[in-house]
């Protein structure tokens, strides 16, 4: 059977129980659509680890704290449909507003820790919204394995902790930033770049993996992070609203990376805000 599109949550556990009936596990990948290659690799890591696989395409208004940014975001299911087709996708679920948050919805899912700082601390409340949503479409779909991209690597260990706190029993399978050829990391808001910010956007992962390495090589942290921030403005990114590092489990603020650490950044260029991290193998020194 092909890909099937659905849009309740009946219907979707319905086709989930002839799955577990016939002894097949199932994995899911969420999604908000607008799906680029990036989220082909999940789906692809999805296949290796379960006999069936769900994408989720749902535009979750609880996690965007800007009506215009809401607004803005790339709508795109017939192509996403068409992309998903020959990757053997067994079912889409796609519900609307009215299916996700029926009258009376009152419930917020919070992760303290590691949703605090970093884009938590520029974007209030977007965190709740992404929790709650993820919350939702595991217990909907039941999944046994859920695939998220280290490329939102503060959502990834959110939704680490929520799994692990509320006792959702499925795996969560990290998956590698998919990247252009000039190091861009791949996302849906790319495409918002104009043609003299999409030459400037890819500085950012240079940036970061340059920091990466100064630090690997024993160079003090404030000294790394102030010029990177430098290098960042002098590209012409107009906004740098962090540039740090981080404890890649914790997410708490580091001095030295004596300890596996990630570096992540976020900044502006005109109306799009990007995001990016690489990881930062212990230094010796
Ligand atoms: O990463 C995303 O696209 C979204 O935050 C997610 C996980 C699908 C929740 O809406």
């Amino acid at each position: 059977m092909g890909l099937s599109i659905l849009r309740t949550v009946d219907a979707l556990r319905e086709r989930v129980r002839c799955f577990r009936n016939a002894g097949e596990s199932v994995a899911v990948v969420p999604t908000m659509g607008a799906l680029h290659r990036g989220h082909l690799s999940l789906v692809e890591t999805a296949k290796a680890n379960a006999d069936r696989v769900i994408v989720t395409l749902f535009v979750n208004p609880k996690q965007f704290n800007n009506a215009s940014d809401l607004k803005a975001y790339p709508r795109t299911e017939a192509d996403d449909a068409a992309k998903l087709a020959p990757l053997a996708v067994d079912v889409l679920f796609a519900p609307d507003v009215a299916e996700m948050y029926g009258t009376g919805f009152s419930t917020n899912v919070s992760v303290a820790g590691v949703s605090d700082g970093l884009c938590g601390a520029h974007r209030p409340g977007h965190f709740d919204g992404v929790a709650t949503v993820v919350a939702k479409l595991l217990l909907q779909s039941g999944a046994d394995y859920a695939c998220f991209g280290e490329k939102d690597y503060q959502q990834l260990l959110v939704v680490r902790r929520l799994v692990a706190d509320l006792n959702i029993p499925t795996g969560i399978i990290a998956c590698p930033t998919v990247r252009e050829t000039d190091g861009l990391a791949l996302s849906s808001r790319n495409v918002r770049l104009s043609t003299q910010e999409r030459q400037k956007a890819p500085a950012m992962a240079e940036i970061l993996f340059e920091s990466a390495r100064r630090l690997t090589d024993g160079v003090q942290a404030g000294i790394v992070l102030n010029d990177a921030r430098s290098a960042l403005e002098d590209v012409g990114f107009d906004r740098v609203e962090y540039f740090e590092l981080r404890d890649a489990e914790t997410l708490q603020p580091m001095e030295h990376a004596d300890r596996p650490a990630r570096l992540l950044a976020a900044a502006w260029l005109g109306e799009t805000r990007l995001i990016d991290n690489v990881p930062v193998a212990p230094s010796a020194f």
